[in-house]
């Protein structure tokens, strides 16, 4: 018997470290770490010690042989991975891994090194590797900022509420928010609350983990029309980000929604829309959301590619979970001779192949949307505007508009510039060598404000573990300037200027809030989504909780 990794796989590579016999690849110092869309596990040399699976912070892993329905085709994708590279006993016949990695420890200070102070700032995935690699392997103090009154970043606020495995791994990051050598400012904004210059002279060193906090523009004519929404908004709007109003969205009239893209985000916001809402309820979804999605009149979801089905953008699992949607039917319109001959031309192991078990047909766009729910492929297909109800696309040889009452651009993230920092307007990142801002001592950055927007949760992981390791080789150096102020210090600017700074006691209230409400309908959490509920919880105040 063996395990395997399945859907929800974050890559933060924990497994690998408590596998015994080093069968779960890649590892973080392999080349194709951060390349893959997840971990596999080796069946031919996996001891079935269960380790791993003890270890995943997100229950990814289980025995091959007793997977749960619909997850069966991950034993063979996890042993796809293997038999495409070789043997691991002949790495001269070509395989990309080699069956030891050379060990790699994480960097420290030297014991005899004071304690250095480390703001960081952002709450998120990258924030938070990063926090705990300070934590765990130095004596460093470490000061958690987030700009919102609540932690998590995008695992709160980015991962679809019906991946409530994914979301697990905030438990893990929580770990750290009570940590004895972390203090919290949760409410508090650099760049207005406090400068970057600020926070700078009250600490050895600042880690910038602020994320990629806008969406890509398609730069077509009517993008900004109501009916034209980012998808990011979308994910926001459902997962309850407090600077997304409830009524931000409107489904009462949208029987067919437009979605321009083929990444996870375009199948997380595809896959919401039309879900059994009642399924949704047993999630942490919005509540207006939820609202929103039982009033809805959405019953077709049509997902706009540029390329073909061997160039979707969306990784292998979420592309698998579409085709087990209750009562969804996954199309794929068929007005191109190039989409099928791709799907059939595809190995078993390709994305393309997936789309196989989807019905072929050839879509009119002239007739509304039938009874039955479903999200329609439509390839080699690019919009060239959104019109008062519709979407024109055009693609090699045909166009076409397609009747939409809503459109959901979900082209990719974008980073935005940093009061203080300096900034890559083509990339959308902050320039830096290994972490370290360039031009700016003691500055680091970390995530998706560093290497753009791509990779999973577990990807900052070894993003963040580089930017530490550039820190602490400065301390070493003796190259962080000097801070002019402490943490009594900081404590009084920051809480002489943030209206509301929420601590981890305050965190820890709006999570006891949150899942009080989650208990009274049945649900892990009912989210607080407005700032004054937020602050309100963290006060321990219920007046202005429902
Ligand atoms: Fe296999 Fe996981 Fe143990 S991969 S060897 S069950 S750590």
């Amino acid at each position: 018997m063996t395990y395997a990794i399945t859907q929800t796989c974050c890559n933060d590579a924990t497994c690998v470290a408590v596998c015994p016999v080093n069968c779960i690849h890649p590892t973080p110092d392999e080349p194709d770490f951060g390349r893959t869309e997840m971990l596999y596990i080796d069946p031919k040399s996996c001891i079935d010690c269960g380790a791993c699976a003890d270890a995943c912070p997100v229950d990814a892993i289980f025995p091959a042989d007793s997977l749960a329905v619909g997850q069966e085709p991950y034993a063979a994708l996890n042993a796809a991975y293997y038999e495409q590279r070789g043997p691991r006993s002949a790495p001269e016949d070509g395989p990309t891994f080699h069956a030891w990695g050379a060990p790699s420890f994480a960097r420290s200070l030297p014991s005899d090194f004071g304690p250095i102070r480390v703001a960081v700032v952002g709450t998120g995935p990258a924030g938070m590797y990063a926090a705990e690699d300070l934590l765990l392997h130095t004596t460093a103090e470490v000061t958690l900022v987030d700009r919102l009154p609540v932690a998590g970043g995008l695992v709160r606020y980015g991962v679809a509420p019906d991946h409530p495995a994914t979301k697990r791994i905030g438990d893990a990051f929580a770990r750290f928010h009570t940590h004895p050598r972390v203090r919290m400012y949760l409410g508090v904004d650099v760049g207005t609350d406090v400068t970057a210059e600020e926070l700078a002279a009250h600490h050895d060193a600042v880690v910038y983990a602020v994320g990629a906090a806008t969406d890509r523009r398609l730069g077509i004519p009517g993008e900004d029309r109501t009916a034209s929404v980012s998808a990011t908004a979308f994910v926001a709007w459902y997962n309850a980000h407090p600077e997304v109003a409830p009524d931000a969205i409107d489904l009462s009239g949208a029987e067919r929604v437009v979605v321009v893209g083929t990444g996870n985000v375009a199948l997380d916001v595809a896959r919401i829309l039309v879900s059994d809402p009642g399924t949704l309820a047993a999630t942490d979804i919005a509540d207006h959301a939820l609202a929103a999605l039982r009033a809805s009149a959405v019953r077709e979801v049509v997902l706009l590619a540029r390329r073909g089905p061997e160039d979707v953008s969306c990784t292998a699992p979420e592309l698998l979970a579409l085709g087990r949607l209750p009562g969804v039917r996954v199309v794929v319109d068929d007005h191109d001779p190039r989409v099928w001959a791709a799907v059939e031309a595809a190995a078993a192991h390709e994305k393309a192949a997936l789309l196989g078990g989807a019905v072929r047909e050839r879509v009119d766009w002239s007739e509304r949307p039938g009874t039955e729910r479903r999200i329609v492929f439509r390839f080699h297909s690019a919009p060239e505007e959104i019109l008062d109800g519709a979407v024109r696309v055009t693609g090699e040889g045909e166009s076409a508009e397609i009747p939409a009452g809503l459109v959901l651009r979900a082209v990719g993230y974008r980073g935005l510039p940093v009061a203080g920092l300096p900034f890559d307007e083509a990339t959308g990142t902050v320039p830096h060598e290994n972490g370290r801002v360039e031009g700016r001592p003691g500055t680091y950055v970390v995530g998706w404000i560093k290497r753009g927007p791509s990779g999973g949760i577990g990807a900052n992981r070894t993003c963040a573990a580089e930017t530490v390791g550039t820190l602490l080789a400065d301390a070493v150096d003796g190259v962080l300037p000097v801070p002019a102020g402490g943490a009594r210090a900081f404590d009084r600017l920051a809480r002489g200027r943030a209206r509301t700074v929420v601590d981890a006691r305050g965190l820890a209230a709006i999570e006891r809030a949150e899942r009080a409400r989650g208990e009274e309908s049945g649900r892990p959490r009912v989210k607080l989504g407005t700032l004054p509920d937020l602050v309100a919880a963290a006060r321990g105040r219920r007046r202005l909780l429902r």
